[in-house]
């Protein structure tokens, strides 16, 4: 996930664009950069880091007094560094980064160019076929400056460009001998007026977009079209704001609605060339889109989390998305088989482990719990999960067939980070899930996954865990394809896995009707959280979101476990919040919530939908989406994030931010 901003217009551009990054750097901070047409040429600043480091090199500082930014002849008040020294510009494009391919340096960061440079493009997504059309282009004497997806665009656009240029210049007769017409162009070159240098950029563009195959927020700007900004939408999100004398292109509207609340929204799609005077919409064939203009009526506090009253609210929304950005890519359905690129370099020796390891903290370690059941249960490896600051303090068996699976959303987790060191120590192969690209984990380990699901800014886990259980199911089909998994199994939990973002929108729609279960229960002061089999990590997880976010004690056992002891604590102050979908566990869950409703508790019970039964044993049942047993987890833990929310929400409490709590823990 990345931010990008375009500007064309009558005023500068460098502010707003600098503005626009500040508020999207949500989305990413690894690094940032800032394309500006000035004098008759693109200069392009880039600086790894947070904005102000990009701000620094600029020498572009925020002038705290209520004197306008620039003085009457447009110059700054204190000159930016150069090349930015040369005045205004009225046209430009900025980025600011969330790495997937390539470290996080000046090289990598956006925008990106050309060999001529003279094409500049900031990008968001991912372009899946880069490296076969890098390949392709380089054969052509492409040169590539970065490892980045994106830089292939500007080359393949420059070298689509190129080709139509040199046709334009040399123009075969229109008739050959026979009097005929010669051979029609194909499109886009059909439309009829674009056949000239005005419309070849967008026309090259087109043809280039044809090619791509993946996830792109594209936003574009050529040294020879001053007057041209172009934007394109496929997956990652863009929005137009229309002001009275300049358009700003935007990942979201948080960088657009101070200077305009109207706005149009591209589709997935849609392409759009804004010039001065004309704003164009059209698709891939180059058929004119009329869109609406929205009003926007948020204020700015509220855009940044997307009108969602806390960050957390708005990635537990994000799901089924960010679960999608975490398959995409990665699974070939008809085989019944995943491709994960990180673990390339050590697949020959992961075809000889025969152990795993995983360790991890928190809710990424209830990830991992949810893990051991599907190793062992499908790809048939023996699998273990360990604490990671627990696991240093063991004299842990580890040998050249263990590899030591490690999972953290930040990368950074210190407990998490030591584990691995001890089992380098010990010769294990170490693999991570982990979510911050360039983070220590992601550096530390041998290969890994990355969960693509963009920043995760609210302290409460949620999108990272439903994205880290997805791609334990997908190292569980890579894993199992190499050893005894059919194909039929393999293309099966696939299938399974592609119709989760759906499944999740679904219960994601139950959203007041969680909200109201929460208001007749947020005044208990414990809870039990209880599941079996795959859904006994999910009543952990479901109990510690409860407990950081309300403060209520929340304790999560495995169903089975409650008669031993814990029951005897039931009553009708405490309720009992029991996961029990229609699995292979089903008639033993619901034996169990039997005994705590005949000892006077009460049950909120998360049930498949068309489950009567438990309709009649349980106070209150939330619904999900059936899926496969390995696969529910995802689903079931949707609706207790949704819980744990309201009950903090109407508590009043700061749900982003709990008490205590910080959002990546690197301390032991
Ligand atoms: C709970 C939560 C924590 C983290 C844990 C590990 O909502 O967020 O339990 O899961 O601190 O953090 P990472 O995944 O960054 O290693």
């Amino acid at each position: 996930m990345c931010g990008i901003v375009g500007y064309l217009g009558k005023n500068s551009a460098l502010p707003v664009l600098i503005d626009g990054l500040r508020r999207l750097e949500y989305r990413g901070y690894d690094s940032a950069g800032v394309a500006l047409y000035l004098e008759n040429d693109i200069q392009c600043v880039k600086a790894v880091g947070k904005i102000k480091e990009l701000e620094e090199k600029i020498g572009y500082y925020e002038i705290k007094s209520p004197q306008p930014l620039f003085t009457k002849e447009g110059n700054y008040k204190k000159s930016p560094q150069p090349p930015f020294n040369k005045g205004g510009s009225c046209l430009g494009i900025a980025h600011t980064r969330w790495a997937t391919h390539g470290e996080p340096s000046e090289d990598n960061a956006h925008p990106h160019s050309d060999c001529s440079g003279k094409i500049w493009i900031a990008h968001n997504g991912i372009i899946e076929n880069h490296k076969a059309l890098k390949e392709k282009l380089e054969e052509k004497g492409h040169k590539f400056k970065s490892q980045t997806d994106t830089e292939v665009i500007a080359h393949l656009i420059e070298d689509i460009y190129n080709n139509e240029l040199e046709k334009l210049k040399s123009p075969q007769p229109l008739f050959n001998k026979e009097g005929n017409n010669r051979k029609s162009p194909q499109p886009p070159f059909t439309k009829g007026g674009n056949n000239n240098r005005e419309g070849l950029l967008t026309d090259s563009l087109i043809k280039a977009l044809k090619m791509l195959k993946g996830a792109y927020g594209i936003v574009l700007i050529h040294k020879d079209y001053p007057d041209k900004i172009i934007a394109a939408k496929m997956g990652s999100p863009l929005a137009i704001g229309l002001g009275d004398t300049e358009t700003i292109i935007a990942s979201d509207i948080s960088a657009i609605i101070t200077h305009t609340k109207q706005v149009i929204y591209l589709d997935d799609g849609e392409i759009a060339e804004i010039d001065k005077n004309d704003l164009r919409i059209f698709n891939i064939d180059n058929v004119k889109i009329e869109k609406e203009i929205e009003e926007v009526n948020w204020d700015i506090g509220e855009a940044e989390k997307k009108g969602f009253p806390y960050f957390m609210l708005k990635e537990i929304f994000e799901q089924p998305e960010s679960i999608m950005n975490s398959i995409r890519g990665r699974v070939m359905e008809r085989e019944g088989k995943v491709k994960l690129g990180g673990f390339d370099s050590v697949s020959k020796k992961l075809r000889d482990i025969n152990r795993i390891i995983i360790t991890a903290c928190g809710t990424a370690m209830h990830a991992g719990l949810v893990g051991e059941y599907m190793l062992e249960e499908y790809a048939g490896i023996p699998t273990e999960v360990e604490y990671a600051s627990e696991f240093r303090y063991r004299q842990p068996i580890i040998n050249k067939e263990t590899a030591l699976l490690a999972i953290s959303q930040s990368g950074e987790t210190a407990d998490t980070l030591a584990a691995i060191r001890e089992a380098k120590e010990k010769n294990a192969l170490t693999l991570g899930i982990v979510n911050v690209v360039g983070s220590s984990i992601a550096r530390e380990i041998d290969a890994g996954a990355y969960n693509h699901i963009g920043p995760e800014i609210s302290v409460a886990s949620t999108k990272a865990f439903t994205s880290q259980v997805a791609i334990m199911a997908l190292i569980t089909v890579y894993l199992g394809r190499q050893r005894q998994m059919s194909l039929v199994v393999g293309e099966r939990i696939i299938k399974e896995l592609l119709l989760i973002p759906e499944k999740i929108k679904n219960i994601l729609g139950r959203n007041d009707e969680i909200k109201k279960i929460a208001q007749k229960y947020m005044n208990a002061d414990n809870f039990f959280y209880l599941g079996r089999k795959y859904n006994n990590p999910t009543a952990l997880e479901g109990a510690l979101k409860l407990k950081e976010l309300s403060y209520i004690h929340a304790e999560g056992i495995p169903s089975g476990e409650m008669k031993h002891g814990s029951i005897a604590l039931i009553d009708g102050n405490f309720p009992s919040m029991f996961i029990c979908p229609k699995d292979s566990v089903y008639e033993k869950n619901i034996s169990n919530m039997e005994e705590i409703k005949s000892r006077g508790g009460r049950v909120i019970a998360i049930a498949t939908e068309g489950d009567e039964r438990v309709k009649e044993i349980a106070d209150d049942v939330i619904y999900i989406p059936k899926t496969l047993e390995m696969l529910t987890p995802i689903l079931a833990t949707v609706p207790l994030q949704l819980f744990a929310y309201h009950v903090s929400a109407l508590k009043g409490l700061d749900v982003d931010k709990p008490r205590n709590l910080a959002k990546s823990v690197t301390v032991e």
